[in-house]
């Protein structure tokens, strides 16, 4: 059976995955990018995409045994992210199509977000929450578009969660170390308040704020405030500021589904907000595996599939990354 390749590259991770044309997904192989002190500098990471692609792709394909003729098209991230590890993708991309003689399929990596988890969950038409390290965005389907219903005004979610942690000497990903501090917390102190550590709270009509939240939650470190204590206080503003802004566009949009999506749907506890939500309003909750939730080489992978069905091709000529690139300023062609 022919199976599409998927090649994300849009920041911290490199990733290679596929799909056959059944639908069926193929896992993907990742290298990340870990900074040795700082955030991350976009040359270095690409640096390293550069480095690990070969070696990526050679394993992706032995473990998978995927022979290169049953290879239909190769899809990549054309957008959004950062320039020069877009660029990587795109030139491998651009490289193995004509080195196969397949289509190229430039995609959209938000709704690549979105297709995996309709794909692994079965849901329809959900809002979705998609909550990562440089995106927060609340998004439904209207027409033939995929709408931006809400937004941070500032910082992503998961860089949030990354720079407190930093901070405090916890390396990148933050968000993992800082649920399992959380989860310590409220499981000693199950009657635990938010009263003496509360922070801004993030909804800004139907958009988010990350930033206020941040910088108040440093304030309580420094004044002495327990770091596992502040990680929960963390997780309970920032993730429930995300879970009413969704609430309101199922409320707005008449849509019985939310779909987590993102890096930070990982989070066990943004999970069981979202579900609690859910109960309440008869509306029902998905979440893709944790493996599709981060950056991923088959949801890109996906995508492709989805895009071919409608005979989308990219020729090289329209190939160039868009670094800035919208979820609502792709055409949804595949539905
Ligand atoms: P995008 O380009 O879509 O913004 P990204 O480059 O941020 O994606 P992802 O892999 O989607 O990459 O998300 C990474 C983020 O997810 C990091 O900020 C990381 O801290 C966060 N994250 C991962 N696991 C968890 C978790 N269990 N709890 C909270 N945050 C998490
Ligand atoms: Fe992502």
């Amino acid at each position: 059976m022919g199976i599409v390749i998927g090649l994300e590259s849009t920041a911290h991770t490199l990733s290679i995955g596929g799909v056959k044309e059944s639908g069926e997904l193929i896992p993907s192989c990742s290298a990340l990018f870990r900074p040795e002190e700082g955030g991350i500098h976009p040359r270095e990471a690409a640096d390293h995409h550069s480095e690990n692609v070969s070696r990526i792709i050679t394993q992706f394909l032995d473990i998978n045994n995927i022979q290169k003729n049953n290879i239909l098209s190769i899809a990549f991230s054309q957008g959004p992210g950062l320039g020069p590890c877009l660029r990587v993708g795109a030139s491998v991309a651009r490289a193995l199509a004509s080195e196969l003689n397949v289509p190229l399929i430039g995609v959209n990596h938000c709704i690549a977000h979105i297709e995996i988890g309709r794909n692994q969950t079965g849901c329809t038409d959900p809002v979705l929450l998609y909550v990562s390290g440089g995106n927060t965005q609340v998004i439904a389907r209207m027409g033939d578009k995929y709408r931006v219903i809400g937004e941070t005004l500032d910082i992503g979610i998961g860089n949030m969660l990354d720079k407190f942690a930093r901070a405090q000497g916890i390396p990148f990903p933050g968000g993992p170390e800082i649920e399992k501090l959380a989860e310590r917390w409220v499981a000693k102190n199950p009657n635990a308040s938010l009263i003496d550590v509360e922070l801004p709270y993030g909804v800004q009509g139907m958009d988010l704020s990350f930033s206020g939240m941040l910088t108040a939650a440093q304030q309580l470190i420094n004044d002495g405030k327990p770091l596992a204590q502040v990680c929960w206080s963390l997780q309970e503003h920032a993730f429930s500021s995300c879970i009413e802004v969704t609430e309101r566009a199922l409320a707005h949009l008449g849509k019985t589904e939310v779909l987590l999506g993102g890096g930070v749907a990982c989070n066990l506890r943004i999970r069981q907000m979202s579900e609690i939500m859910c109960l309440e309003r008869g509306a029902s909750s998905h979440w893709p595996e944790k493996q599709y939730c981060i950056d991923n080489g088959t949801m890109i992978a996906e995508l492709g599939r989805l895009a071919r069905l409608s005979n989308e091709e990219t020729v090289f000529s329209d190939s160039k990354i868009n670094p800035l690139l919208r979820t609502d300023s792709t055409i949804v062609s595949w539905l």
